[in-house]
């Protein structure tokens, strides 16, 4: 439509809206932002510079990433009061609702000044966004763990940023492992956009009313935290910690096939992919390499290999054309990092952050945009007269 080189995606008929900062085909297992793949991004690129691709379009220059990781950097305080929200949740709050909670507040700290409608206002609300969701989510666990909250440090990266105020201690220096950073960031790089998505879809109908984008994001946090999209994560590594050795993956497996159990192996399939998810490949991959690094054995990691291995030669999932996802062997890591499994969602919005806040302003810039408004096929009853209740 712009002229530019577009795939089709084969079902525009269906599509919700156009967009140029991701394509994915699911036959193919393709995913690439601004035309450049995934797995390229993840080994070679930082999660800054995909955000800077994904936020405008091309790879930066070495003073563009400079300056948008310094002007990022500028942004991860929160204001004090808002600290002071945390205190209003249980300490065994789901940090997921503290996050929907505190982003969904930010809303009162900057909806008065962000005019939608100036693309400088748009930009810098959006690298508010970015740089907060590290602080939000790291009070969040400190939160749950009863331990002081540490402030932002800007002489660090922002993976290591991020690590160190959820992992550090006021009583010593916390040194951030470089095999740790690196596999967080490109976790984060992973994660961080994937078409229309619900939660993307979701960000895009609250903000398509000009809502502010604080309260947009907030709304694709409520969306994202369900199992059987973000959720999944969490949800997967504790049925993979409940099927604990491979001798019992068959009874899961049955169960995964049983119609009339609603039980659904959680990290496999997917609403576009009927192939690999390519995120899930270099996730897979991940998972050996950074346990072996930070020399952990998890046996969990030898049940999620033996469930693939089953899984994928089994017909049912041949042919329903099911395979594992980015949900499936993220937890691996993140759990061997030392996140509780109540933070993997957190830490799936923290990166997502990123393709939202595009994904929204890619579509506010566009002149012809329109409130959303899906439509439905009715199923009701025909027209009828009001009956009153004596007569009912
Ligand atoms: C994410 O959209 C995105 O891009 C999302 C995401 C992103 O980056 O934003 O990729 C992130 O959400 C990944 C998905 C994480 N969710 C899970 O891992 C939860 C477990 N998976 C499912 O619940 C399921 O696969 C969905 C929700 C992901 C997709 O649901 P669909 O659309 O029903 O699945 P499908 O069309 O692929 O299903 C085909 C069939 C169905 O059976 P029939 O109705 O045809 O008889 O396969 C069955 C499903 O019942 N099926 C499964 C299954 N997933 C689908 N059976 C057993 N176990 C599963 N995991």
């Amino acid at each position: 439509a712009t002229g530019a080189f577009t795939y089709d995606p084969g079902f525009t008929s269906t599509a919700s809206c156009q967009s140029a900062l991701t394509y994915i085909d699911g036959d193919e297992g393709i995913l690439l932002h601004r035309g450049y793949p995934i797995d390229q991004l993840a080994e070679q690129s930082s999660f800054m510079e995909v955000s800077y691709l994904l936020l405008n379009g091309e790879l930066p220059s070495a003073k563009e990433l400079e300056s948008f990781t310094y002007t990022i950097s500028r942004h991860t305080m929160l204001h004090e009061q808002l600290a002071t929200f945390y205190r209003g949740f249980r300490r065994d709050a789901h940090p997921m609702a503290i996050m929907c909670g505190v982003v969904g507040a930010l809303s009162a700290f900057y909806h008065d000044s962000t005019d939608i409608n100036d693309p400088k206002q748009r930009m810098i609300a959006s690298h508010r966004l970015i740089a907060k969701m590290p602080t939000i989510a790291a009070m969040a666990y400190k939160y749950s763990v009863g331990q002081p909250f540490l402030y932002p440090r800007n002489d660090l990266s922002y993976t290591a940023n991020f690590l160190r105020m959820t992992f550090g201690v006021p009583a010593e220096e916390y040194e951030v492992d470089p095999v740790i950073e690196s596999a967080m960031d490109k976790i984060f790089i992973l994660h961080a956009d994937h078409e229309q998505n619900a939660s993307t879809s979701t960000v895009r109908l609250a903000g398509s009313s000009g809502a502010n984008p604080f309260a947009c994001i907030a709304a694709g946090i409520a969306c994202l935290w369900g199992p059987a999209h973000g959720g999944a994560n969490e949800a997967a590594l504790n049925m993979l910690r409940e099927i604990g050795t491979p001798d019992r993956i068959p009874e899961y497996i049955a169960r995964a096939k049983n119609k009339d159990d609603p039980f659904r192996l959680m990290g496999f399939g997917h609403r576009v992919y009927k192939n690999f998810d390519p995120r899930a490949k270099v996730l897979g991959k991940a998972a050996t390499e950074v346990l072996d690094k930070l020399g952990i054995s998890d046996p969990v990691l030898d049940t999620a290999r033996e469930l693939e291995r089953i899984a994928l030669s089994d017909q049912y999932f041949i042919d329903k054309k099911l395979y594992p996802n980015v949900d499936f062997y993220s937890g691996v890591i993140l759990s061997a990092i030392g996140f509780p499994t109540t933070m993997f969602t957190v830490l799936f919005a923290l990166a997502r952050t990123v393709g939202w806040v595009a994904q929204w302003n890619e579509m506010i810039s566009d002149p012809e945009q329109k409130i959303g408004r899906p439509r439905q096929l009715y199923t009701g009853p025909a027209m009828r007269d009001y009956v009153p209740v004596a007569k009912r």
